[in-house]
């Protein structure tokens, strides 16, 4: 596995495969990632890992500073699980003196995320279309925890013609039902416990949505009674949308997708399940 810090070193190193599969992750890695890099080794033959925890993204009141960090340990899961090439870039590599340029995403990143942490998809898309220039994957694997994200970087990668295939896999998640996040580590212990109640309600809202309820503000209100009884009261989001376009309808179309984004202390949950 070889690690780089400099887009060129980078780019001489990548001259060497013919097929790259591409995993961009923020780092302090978990099952999740891991299993994304296997996937991609196993698709293309090689793959490549880039670890950046993007400032672009994060709002001024939100957790670029205390977000968790551990590259060393990073590197030795990568290299089990079998990664290639390691793109380790800091801040000024990506972002030099004088860097003015951004995307702007529209369409569904308007939605969900994009209103409660405005600015952010704008930071993904720059970041994730820079870290393609660089790499020039075939494909690029991302985990289906992040469902707007991923439906966002479809979007920016089909409107700017950016040759490289988009792999959504499945949310990896604890026993205990917890999606898994890097942020996961910040929950206190309380609320460790009480966070696989995410999992339970979105369960719950499947579990209605089969039985035939397609009211949204029926299973809406079955995500919320669900959270604030497991004791997470603190919701931004919990709503069933249009999995193509992450608009609430007042009756849920058969492609329905229940999201919830919820705080536990200083952690920010997100979660979701196609119904
Ligand atoms: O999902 C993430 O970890 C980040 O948003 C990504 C795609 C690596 C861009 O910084």
């Amino acid at each position: 596995m070889q690690v780089f810090e400099t887009i060129a070193a980078f780019r001489t190193a990548r001259k060497g495969y013919a097929a790259l599969g591409f995993v961009p992750t923020m780092g302090f890695l978990h099952e999740g990632h891991l299993g994304l890099v296997r996937r991609a080794k196993a698709e293309n033959g090689a793959v490549a890992v880039s670890i950046f925890v993007n400032p672009t993204q994060f709002g001024p009141n939100e957790d670029y500073a205390s977000y968790p960090r551990d590259p060393d340990r990073d590197l030795a899961l990568l290299k089990d699980a079998g990664a290639d090439l390691v793109f380790l870039p800091t801040p000024d590599v990506l972002y030099p003196p004088g860097f003015a340029t951004r995307i702007e995403a529209g369409g569904v990143a308007d939605e969900l995320e994009g209103q409660s942490r405005p600015g952010h998809f704008s930071g993904v898309a720059t970041v994730v279309t820079k870290l393609f220039n660089i790499v020039q994957p075939q494909r690029a694997y991302f985990g289906q925890k992040d469902a707007q994200q991923c439906a966002v970087v479809r979007r920016f990668v089909a409107d700017l013609d950016i040759p490289v295939e988009i792999v959504v896999c499945d949310i990896a998640r604890e026993t205990d039902g917890l999606a898994r996040s890097s942020r996961n580590v910040r929950l206190t212990p309380e609320n460790r416990q009480k966070a696989p109640a995410l999992y339970e309600a979105l369960q719950e809202a499947a579990r209605l949505f089969r039985s035939g309820e397609r009211n949204t503000d029926v299973l809406e209100g079955a995500l919320r009674v669900s959270l604030i009884k497991a004791g997470l009261p603190d919701i931004d989001y919990a709503t069933v949308v249009n999995a193509d376009t992450f608009r609430r309808e007042g009756s849920c179309s058969e492609n329905a997708l229940a999201l919830l984004a919820v705080k536990a202390g200083a952690v920010r949950l997100i979660d979701n399940m196609p119904l």
